[in-house]
Formats: C-alpha cells, structure tokens, sequence
C-alpha cells in the first residue's frame, strides 16, 4: 500500500505551504526514478505523527477512489544532509526522523485551486468524496485561504493531510461526524473549500455509500501495518485514526444527514 523509496538527490524546497516540503529525486527498491515532495518530520506540527496521519489518510483516500498523488515512503540516507548546500534543508534533514513521507511529484500543468474554479459534473464524484472524507478526518486545511488541492483542466489531485485526525482529547466541544451539528465547522468564514461549491446542489451519496462500507476491519489492520517502524511513537495517533475511521464507517448514514444539513 505504501511504496518505500531511497532519496538520492535533493532539487528544491517546495514554494508554498507550512511544513516546506523538499522536492526529491528518489530510487524505487524495484528500480526506476521517482520525484517527490517529501515531507519531513522535523517541518511538521506533530513530528512523525504528523506524517504517519498522511499515511492513514492516503491509504483512505485510495480506497475511496479520491484522487491523491502515490504516496511513498521515503529514505533519507544520513548522507545526504552533508551533500546538500543548502544549510536549512540540510539541517531539517539532519534532524529528522530518516523516513519521509513523500507525494509523487504531479504534472506541472496543475496548479492550486482558486476561487476562479468551478465544480464540473466529472469533478462532482471527486469533491463530493472528498468532502465526506475530510469530515471524517477533521481535516479543516482545506480552504480557500489554503485549498491543498491542484487543478489542471477537469483532473483534481488532493494533497497535504498533516492536520487531519487532530487527536480529540484536546478539542473542546468535539463531537464525532455523525452527530447532530457536528460539522456546522463545515460553512464557517474561510470553511471547506469546496462548500460553495456543493451547497444546494443535488447529490447522490450512493457510490460513496458503498465505497466506504467496503472498508473492512482487516483493510484498516494493513493501514496500520503500513505505517514504517520508524515512526513506532505514532502509534497511538494511528489507533486513533484508525478508530475514527471504523467509527464513520459504521455510521455513516448519520454522516451523510449531517453533511445534508450543512449543505442544505
Ligand atoms: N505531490 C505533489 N505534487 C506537486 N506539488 C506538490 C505535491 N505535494 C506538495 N506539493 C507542493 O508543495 C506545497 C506544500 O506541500 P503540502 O503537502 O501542502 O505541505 P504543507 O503542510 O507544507 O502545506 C504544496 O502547496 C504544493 O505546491
Ligand atoms: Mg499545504
């Protein structure tokens, strides 16, 4: 589920976003070249946690059919810090855990999402799934002021999921998804970047319906089993993550009626 790479060169930083991420040339272990934005861990809010909830939630987004870039697993051999010039880069690599999470480089064609850009009824599946998606895992860093999705033509990719599955123990006022009022966070100033978007139109929930329902118990133990050893402080934001998941999963009917509700 999660391909693991060997970083042989590092080309650039990433021109936007938080966590900077380090544009890499990679080796795959079957051969072959990949270039990927790698995130590190000593870029991110949450360390390795951080980038094991990338993970959880790439996997998710595979099995829903939502566009994501290839995720990888990225190794970062301790040498490469020293061969690299620049001296912030080279010392975010220093000191990070040396495995990555790395997001296969998309085409340069596309570009962020603006206001300019309309939902098209092929984009619909995509924006309406991705809207469940980030529900469920809280992700609320997908806005306009930050929209985390490339466009190029009708052909969207989904990235940056390092805040999704915020731990709740330290959310006030945090109800699960399926509750009523759960997700009014949905529609706030600056909320989901595809809310205008959707309001008011009539969608079909069906094929999300199934796609989630297939998600087996088992199917979430190799989501967990994905996660590298490296990164074994994670574990518990992974349960979790997983569990929130599973939950939504089992409820989501209530889901689908609260996201009715915000639409509305
Ligand atoms: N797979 C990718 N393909 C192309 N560009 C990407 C990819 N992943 C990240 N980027 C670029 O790097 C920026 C930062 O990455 P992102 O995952 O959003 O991290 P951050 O948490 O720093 O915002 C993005 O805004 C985008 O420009
Ligand atoms: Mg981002």
């Amino acid at each position: 589920m999660l391909g693991r790479v060997t970083a042989s060169e590092v080309i650039r930083e990433a021109q936007s976003g938080r966590t900077r991420p380090v544009l890499m040339l990679c080796e795959a272990d079957a051969g072959g070249a990949v270039e990927v934005f790698c995130k590190l861990s000593a870029g991110c809010f949450d360390g390795v946690t951080s980038l094991a909830r990338e993970v959880v939630a790439a996997c998710l987004a595979i099995d829903l059919n939502l566009p994501v870039p290839t995720p990888y697993a990225v190794e970062i051999p301790s040498a490469l810090a020293s061969v690299v010039t620049d001296p912030e880069i080279s010392e975010r690599l220093g000191t990070s855990s040396p495995i990555g999470f790395g997001s296969a480089k998309v085409a340069n064609q596309f570009s962020a999402w603006t206001a300019g850009h309309r939902v098209t009824e092929f984009m619909l599946p995509s924006v309406v799934g991705a809207f469940v998606f980030d529900a469920v895992i809280d992700n609320a860093d997908r806005k306009p002021s930050n929209p985390n999705c490339l466009v190029s033509g009708e052909r969207l990719h989904l990235i940056d999921h390092e805040l999704a599955f915020p731990s709740t123990a330290g959310l006030p006022g945090w109800r699960p998804p399926w509750q009523a009022n759960a997700l009014s966070w949905l529609d706030r100033a600056d909320g989901h970047l595809f809310y205008p978007e959707l309001k008011m139109r009539n969608l079909d929930f069906g094929p999300l319906r199934q796609l989630w329902s297939g998600i087996s118990d088992d199917r979430l133990l190799e989501y967990g089993q994905t996660i590298p050893p490296e990164w074994e402080t994670a574990q518990p934001a992974v349960e979790e993550a997983l569990d929130r998941v599973r939950n939504a999963r089992d409820n989501l009917d209530g889901v689908i009626a609260e996201i009715r509700r915000v639409l509305q």
